[in-house]
């Protein structure tokens, strides 16, 4: 399969994820309103924006190497902004889960899931940065950049894939929580919704990571 195939399953499974979780917030839970008096519709802007924003809009910045038909220069605006946005929608996320916790009197940053979480958008802060001073402005001198050019890519793969392990167990944080306090069954409709989410979301990171290294390694 050449990178395009790829490319074509990663929008795929991305979009899959998106109709999904959104699906699950709307119809099987309390819908989405960050400025409610009901916290559970404060909290549902949480897993929305980290996948949407965060993880969806992050994966497509790496992507836009190899969607945006024009000039080396161009494309690396794109990804540069694409991800900027990513990291904003990220913390606007984060941002909800910590007024639900504050809201229902929960202590905050307790979970492996949180630690994961904050763990990765902080890195990805820090690789934005970092991308920034060494590719825009003031952009490091041709051996360095050259330097860093592989630690960039394999730590920007590494960091796709730390987003992806944070949505995972927060699915599985929240399906606990359900399980225990609204009595969700393991084989009810809603328990199958939040699986495939699940596996849409993995499969979005595997064809994303996949056809970064098909179209570096193709001759
Ligand atoms: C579908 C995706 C997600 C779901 C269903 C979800 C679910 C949850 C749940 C139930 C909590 C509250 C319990 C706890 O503190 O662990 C939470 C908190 C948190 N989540 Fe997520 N999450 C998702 C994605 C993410 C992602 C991708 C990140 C970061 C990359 C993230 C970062 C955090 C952080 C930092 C907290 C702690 C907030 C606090 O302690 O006040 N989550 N999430
Ligand atoms: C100001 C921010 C950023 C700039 C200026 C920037 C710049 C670049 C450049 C110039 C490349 C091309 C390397 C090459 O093909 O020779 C690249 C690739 C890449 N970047 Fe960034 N980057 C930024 C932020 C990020 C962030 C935040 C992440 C991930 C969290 C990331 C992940 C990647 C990945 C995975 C690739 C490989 C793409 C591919 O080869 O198809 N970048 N970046």
């Amino acid at each position: 399969m050449s990178s395009y195939g790829t490319q074509a399953l990663a929008h795929l499974f991305g979009i899959l994820a998106i109709i999904l979780l959104l699906v699950w917030l709307l119809d099987f839970r309390e819908g989405i309103d960050y400025d409610s008096d009901n916290g559970f519709r404060v909290f549902n802007v949480h897993p929305l924006m980290m996948f949407m924003g965060f993880i969806f809009l992050g994966g497509e910045a790496i992507l836009s190497f190899q969607t945006i038909p024009s000039q080396r220069q161009t494309k690396k605006f794109f990804h540069m902004m694409l991800h900027l946005i990513s990291i904003i929608l990220g913390i606007v996320g984060l941002c909800a889960a910590f007024k639900f916790h504050n809201m229902m009197g929960f202590p905050n940053v307790y979970s492996l899931h949180s630690w994961i979480g904050i763990g990765t958008v902080c890195l990805s802060g820090l690789q934005w940065l970092v991308g920034f001073v060494t590719f825009m402005f003031p952009r490091a001198a041709d051996p360095t950049r050259a330097r860093v050019v592989p630690w960039h890519i394999a730590g920007g793969r590494a960091l796709l894939f730390m987003a992806v392990c944070a949505a995972e167990t927060g699915l599985m944080e929240k399906y606990g929580f359900l399980r225990a306090k609204s009595n969700l069954q393991p084989h009810q409709r809603e328990s199958y919704l939040i699986n495939f989410t699940g596996l849409a979301i993995l499969l979005f990171g595997v064809f994303v990571d996949l056809s970064v290294s098909i179209r570096r390694n193709s001759v």
